[in-house]
């Protein structure tokens, strides 16, 4: 594939205001990243060019761009005078002959999906789908197989509505026509918007040829409202769970798991029912209990779960972690945590053990410390440990144990407890039971 070949252009200007949000429209997530991210990703397989246009906030989409990309181009669209997705392809200067555009609200569009835009060499190509429900699509009025125009729903004649094939939103132009034709573009609409769509209109009229490609309904879904949102977005975790399975990970019941782009498994690994994992999680030899949660985390020959939350920054190799075991940024090699623990902010080392109920108490109020805990330590239930602490190799810590800051030193036992008493019937004059 020659990247120099083709330009992209992704709209992105939008305010998107069928989506009722605060956020601009190609920044609401999908899978863990903002829509547009995926367009971009996609686009960069087959464009060395991309030019990325934006409007309603403009710094809020460069900046979170900025963070995954540093070549893309951004133009910013005088949505003012000139809105419409005809307006914000004012002042694009491509650099290729061939321009792909792209509204920046389909985040399932593959670099695949793309390529039959790029063999053919009709002056326009246009991507089409048939819909049972067009609502909310620009519909394509088609004349002996030849395309005549698009019409958007809300300038739609009562016959127009009916027509069930619909623009999909991606156009592939020679350069020239852009050229030509967006500087000619009028607002004399229902929306009193520059519409890209009538280029068709005016192309045709010129005796242009234009292709309608048709396009797979689900890789071209535009998002256009929440409902969308969470529609796209399983369709994209389908797709992120399938590839996973057939790269050798055991999932049960896959449609009731999240898990979001960016996370690698590698080796043997079974994902069981109900779990997220979001983030850079790295998942290596290891077995994800239902109901468990890891979040930007390495998980390496360990077991997880069930009902586990891993938070962010934590490293556990060949350790078991179980039921109610919360764990934060902390690393564990060679440990088990079976139930009912906060860790926060800790590192232990092989061979110990960590009794039911015990917590790093990590946090007092103002600032966080650190728990440091060495080989073969066991420590006993419901115990505490009061950072910032150190626990040597080989310690004993005895159950209900609050361990307060300094270092337990190697070999030792540590017991807190107060002493306990017997009173002999005193459950029978409580009572007053005989
Ligand atoms: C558009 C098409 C419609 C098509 C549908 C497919 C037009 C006029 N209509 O409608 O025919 O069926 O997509 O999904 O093009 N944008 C800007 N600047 C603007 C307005 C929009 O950059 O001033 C961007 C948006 O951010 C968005 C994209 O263009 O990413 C599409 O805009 P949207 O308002 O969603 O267009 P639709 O009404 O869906
Ligand atoms: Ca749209």
């Amino acid at each position: 594939m020659d990247k120099n070949k083709i330009s992209i252009v992704i709209l992105a200007a939008g305010k998107g205001s069928r989506m009722k949000s605060q956020k601009a429209k190609v920044l609401h997530t999908i899978c863990g990243k903002p829509m547009l991210y995926h367009i971009i990703k996609e686009s960069k397989e087959i464009s060395n060019d991309i030019t990325v246009v934006i409007a309603h906030q403009k710094e809020l989409v460069l900046e979170q761009m900025s963070s995954y990309f540093d070549d893309i181009n951004f133009v910013v669209q005088d949505a003012e005078n000139f809105p419409g997705t005809g307006g914000a392809m004012k002042n694009i200067a491509p650099k290729n002959e061939k321009v792909l555009v792209l509204n920046g609200d389909m985040p399932l569009i593959t670099s695949d999906s793309l390529k039959g835009f790029l063999d053919k060499d009709d002056d326009i190509i246009m991507s089409i789908f048939d819909l049972q429900n067009p609502d909310g699509y620009g519909r394509v009025i088609i004349k002996n197989g030849h395309v005549q125009k698009i019409v958007e729903q809300k300038d739609a004649s009562s016959n127009e509505l009916r027509v069930s094939t619909v623009n999909a939103g991606v156009y592939a132009f020679s350069k020239n026509i852009i050229e030509k034709y967006i500087p000619l573009l009028s607002n004399k609409n229902a929306q009193k918007e520059y519409y890209l769509t009538d280029v068709i209109a005016m192309a045709k009229a010129d005796g242009l040829n234009i292709f309608p490609l048709l396009v797979d309904e689900e890789q071209f879904k535009g998002v256009n409202s929440k409902k969308d949102l969470s529609d796209a977005e399983e369709i994209m975790q389908a797709k992120i769970k399938t590839a996973w399975m057939h790269a050798g990970v055991i999932m049960q019941l896959p449609s009731t798991s999240y898990i979001e782009e960016g996370v690698i498994f590698e080796g043997e690994c079974i994902v069981e029912n109900g779990c997220r994992i979001t983030g850079k999680t790295l998942l290596i030899n290891s077995h994800i209990k239902a109901g468990s949660v890891i979040e930007d985390s390495t998980i390496i020959n360990s077991d997880i779960g069930p009902l586990a939350h891993i938070r962010p920054a934590s490293y556990l190799q060949d350790s078991h972690v179980g039921n109610f075991v919360e764990i934060k940024k902390s690393t564990l090699k060679g440990v088990k945590a079976g139930h009912l623990s906060y860790i926060g902010d800790a590192e232990i080392d092989e061979g110990t053990n960590i009794g039911a109920g015990v917590i790093t108490c990590n946090y007092d109020g103002i600032k966080k410390y650190k728990t440091i805990i060495g080989k073969n330590v066991f420590i006993g239930s419901d115990s505490q440990l009061v950072a910032p602490v150190t626990v040597e190799d080989d310690v004993m810590i005895a159950a209900g144990t609050t361990v307060t800051s300094g270092t337990v030193e190697k070999g030792s036992l540590a017991i807190s407890r107060i002493k306990i008493a017997f009173i002999k019937d005193f459950y029978y004059k409580f009572f007053a039971k005989s």
